[in-house]
């Protein structure tokens, strides 16, 4: 099939790689012309797992290729997927000027019937607004050429993208009940059977369901994770191990064992956003969203939780102290740093008068153009970052090392290297990667994420 993919990011570039991948003939458009360039050169703009080799072969067997060029981009798919940023808006609520405008372009230039699909993740009710926009272009132009909107919400995560798509749980297709949308169905039907060989993946909904389904999706899991951060937090104090308590917890089916992780609180590009552009839909209608205004004052509390038990541990005295950060990305195999809580830490540490030294196995460059922007009222910080070339290095003489990503490379490091390097043996564990029980045996200070069992004992 012909599919266009208009915004080639995380979910554009994914979805028009795996889609090739299955055989479609893929435009994959952006309005970022270094982004294009990059691809066009044999690289790709960001790090994701097996894209590279995707993106690559499909390329060579010319069923993707990269273009700003709008028209062209309009031209050749049946099925458009919007795939653009869906960024917070002042108010917490969606932004949907690039959905709005990609839906635009789809209109001025369309003749025969289109797909538009929304992959985008936007709010209910953002399907009326694109087809909306879509029929003011096609009135302006008096063009009578026919379309239906699909709401097909992406569940990937990044990380672990390819294999997401390519291997997915579900396939929430939400189409509505005319005619324009039953052609809409058969066609999404057509794309997606690959995906259905062995067993039907897809759920077929009302639009609005679908759009519903993912933020439903995301604000469940990100109250998983603020849920069991309020609880590491109660363990610190009665000297329980949150650990435990998760293998315990998890073994009952009706909880299960995914993401009930403590940690220093979530990041990305996508919970902190969609989080709160649900509780922005609420309030549209009169509604307050308890728990979920919860889950974001939890998270953002527990972004500060390695700053402040840093700060107890050393009297609130920081000045002239030197740490390690390990770990800058918002989660491992991914260089994004949108809402990491790293930047949390690394705030906190600087502007208490420390210095630090920050390693992360992929997103060290991302992380430079990050930090510049976040300091950028206070240029004079960035010269106490130092950016260390391996775990190892950014070790030598930190009062303490703290670890904010669960990379996999962090996970059974050379302790005695480790303790040498340290001017002392203490790490804050944001991710609870070690055992405080080895840690005490190894004579390390360990603080980790309502894990104080060992000093209530
Ligand atoms: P991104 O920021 O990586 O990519 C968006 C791309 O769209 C950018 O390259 C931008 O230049 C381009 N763009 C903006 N306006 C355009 C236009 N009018 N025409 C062509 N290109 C345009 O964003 P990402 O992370 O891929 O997210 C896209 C959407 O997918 C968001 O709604 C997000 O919430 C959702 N999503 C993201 C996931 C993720 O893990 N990143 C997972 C599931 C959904």
């Amino acid at each position: 099939m012909k599919i266009t993919i208009i915004g080639t990011g995380y979910v554009g570039l994914v979805t028009g790689a795996c889609l090739a991948e299955l055989g479609n003939d893929v435009f994959c458009l952006d309005v970022d012309q270094s982004k294009i360039d990059i691809l066009n050169n044999g690289g790709i703009p960001i790090h994701e797992p097996g894209l590279e080799e995707i993106v690559a072969r499909n390329r060579a067997a010319g069923r993707i290729r990269f273009s700003t060029d709008i028209e062209a981009s309009v031209t050749h798919g049946d099925v458009q997927f919007i795939a653009v940023g869906t960024p917070p808006d002042e108010d917490g609520s969606a932004d949907l000027k690039y959905v709005l405008a990609a839906a635009r372009n789809i209109g001025k230039y369309m003749t025969g019937f289109k797909v538009v699909v929304d992959k985008s993740t936007v709010p209910v009710g953002t399907a009326d607004r694109v087809s909306a926009a879509l029929r003011e272009e096609l009135a302006v132009r008096q063009s009578h050429a026919d379309f239906s909107v699909v709401s097909n919400p992406e569940f990937l995560k990044e990380g672990a993208a390819v294999e997401d798509f390519m291997r997915p749980d579900r396939i929430v297709i939400g189409c509505d009940s005319s005619a324009q949308g039953d052609k809409a169905r058969n066609m999404m039907k057509k794309l997606y059977a690959p995906f259905n060989r062995n067993h039907e993946r897809t759920f077929w909904m009302d639009v609005r369901s679908a759009e519903f389904t993912k933020y439903a999706a995301n604000a469940m899991l990100a109250t998983r994770i603020s849920f069991m951060n309020e609880l590491a937090n109660l363990a610190d104090h009665v000297g329980a191990d949150i650990e435990a308590v998760r293998h315990g917890i998890g073994s009952d089916p009706r909880i299960g064992h995914s993401f009930l992780y403590a940690g220093c609180g979530y990041g990305g590009s996508c919970f902190p956003k969609d989080v709160q552009a649900l509780e922005r839909t609420a309030q549209d209608y009169g509604l307050n969203l308890l728990i979920l205004n919860a889950v974001e004052a939890v998270n953002a509390r527990q972004k500060q939780i390695l700053g402040n038990k840093i700060l107890k541990r050393f009297d609130n005295k920081l000045v002239g102290k030197h740490f390690a950060i390990w770990g800058l990305a918002f989660k491992p195999n991914t260089d994004d740093m949108r809402a990491a809580s790293s930047r949390v830490l690394l705030g906190e540490l600087l502007r208490s008068g420390a210095t630090v030294a920050v390693y992360d196995p992929v997103s060290m460059a991302e992380a430079r153009r990050v930090f510049e922007l976040d300091f950028y009222d206070a240029p004079e910080l960035l010269d106490a970052i130092r950016y260390a070339s391996s775990p190892m290095d950014a070790l030598d003489q930190a009062d303490a090392l703290a670890i904010v990503t669960e990379w996999k490379a962090f996970r059974s490091p050379d302790f005695d290297q480790l303790k040498a390097r340290l001017k002392q043996p203490v790490i804050f564990d944001g991710r609870n990667l070690f055992d405080p029980t080895v840690m005490n045996e190894l004579g390390i200070e360990y603080h980790g994420i309502g894990r104080s069992v060992l000093t209530h004992k």
